[in-house]
This record gives structure tokens, sequence and C-alpha cells, in this order.
């Protein structure tokens, strides 16, 4: 049981670092959730902190997802259910961190991150079709979607992953879409924000 519980939670107490909160708070002095969108992340940090900030915060969250199944790689012998259990909860403490209030972000780098570390290939794929998206609509938050949305599509199609890495990827798709419910009614209201 030990090799399950200590990576999942190490995953999320990692995860639960917020790295717009800390640049926000040392560069400005400022709480980004106060700011802008109010989402702890680095579209936000973009808006509110400008472009290197956001970099910064970008890679940092996207490297604790890759930490987080790192870890959990070498702490449970690759086992592949506790790999993305352990990256979901990476999310999770993005998302609800445990240090803020359970008040952070959207978990879109962080998702980027675990992918990356355990299917390249699948990330590729649907990191270019958002990529793609936000290039023609500026929208950050319809990309982050479509590129949760088309991962189990291109885990399938990829065909050669672990059989769970399918759908334990719809966890992650459904996170998503909880956490942007504001980002898709202003979508369909077309009072999205744009980058
Ligand atoms: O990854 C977050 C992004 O999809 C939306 O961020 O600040 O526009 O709500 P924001």
């Amino acid at each position: 049981m030990i090799h399950w519980v200590v990576p999942i939670v190490l995953a999320y107490l990692l995860g639960s670092i917020s790295f717009s909160y800390v640049v926000g708070k040392i560069t400005r002095g400022i709480d980004i959730r106060e700011h802008g969108s109010g989402n702890a992340g680095a579209t936000n940090t973009l808006r509110t902190l400008g472009k290197t900030a956001a970099i910064v915060v970008a890679a940092l969250d996207l490297s604790k997802g890759i930490a987080s199944v790192l870890i959990a790689g070498w702490l449970s012998a690759h086992d592949p259910i506790v790999l993305m259990i352990s990256g979901l909860a990476a999310v999770a403490g993005h998302n609800w961190p445990i240090y803020l209030g359970f008040r952070g972000g959207k978990g879109i780098a962080t998702t980027v991150g675990v992918f990356l570390a355990l299917m390249f290939q699948a990330t590729l794929i649907a990191g270019v079709i958002a990529i793609i998206v936000i290039l023609i609509t500026r929208y950050v938050s319809l990309g982050s979607l479509i590129f949760t949305a088309t991962l189990p599509i291109a885990i399938y199609f990829v065909g050669t992953y672990p059989k769970v890495y399918l759908w334990t990827s719809l966890l992650f798709t459904l996170f998503a879409f909880w956490r942007h419910r504001s980002n898709l009614s202003n979508l369909f209201k077309g009072v999205e924000r744009k980058i």
C-alpha cells in the first residue's frame, strides 16, 4: 500500500506549490488570485505580470507534473496506475493547493508535464492542435480544453501505451472541464478574455 500512498501524497504536496502565487508575491508583492481572471496559473500571470514571469511559471508548473511522475515511477517500480493517479494528484494539488486555502489554478501546465513524461507522442499531437487553436482564436482556455479533450483520442490512436493510461486520461479531461466552467460560460457568452 505504501508504494502507492506515498507517491500520491507527495505528488499532491508538490502540485500544491503555486508558482504563479510565489512569483506574484516575489516580483510585485501581489496575490495573483486577486488580479485578472483570478486564476493562479501561467495565463493569468501573462496577463498580470508579463511574458517573462509567465514563461517561468509555465515551466515550473509543468516541471511539477514531470517531477511527480518521475518520483512515482521510482517509488512504485513504474506501476502505470500509480503513475497516472500521482499525476492526477499533482494536478489536484495545483487546482486545490493545501498551502493556499485550496484556491489555485486550472492545472493545464501541470497536466502537460505529466503527459509529456508518460506519453510524449500523444502529448505532442494534442499540444500541436491546442497551439493552433490558441494562435487562431487567441483563447488560451479553448486551447486548454481542446488539449485535454484530444489527449485520450491521441492516446487511443498512438496505441502503444498501457491500457490504463487511456481511461485515467479521461479523469484529467474531467478535471480540466470542471475547472474551466467559468471560461466555458464566458466562451458561450462571447466575453472570454483573449491574449
Ligand atoms: O490554463 C488556464 C487557462 O486555460 C485559462 O486561464 O486565466 O484565462 O482563466 P484564465
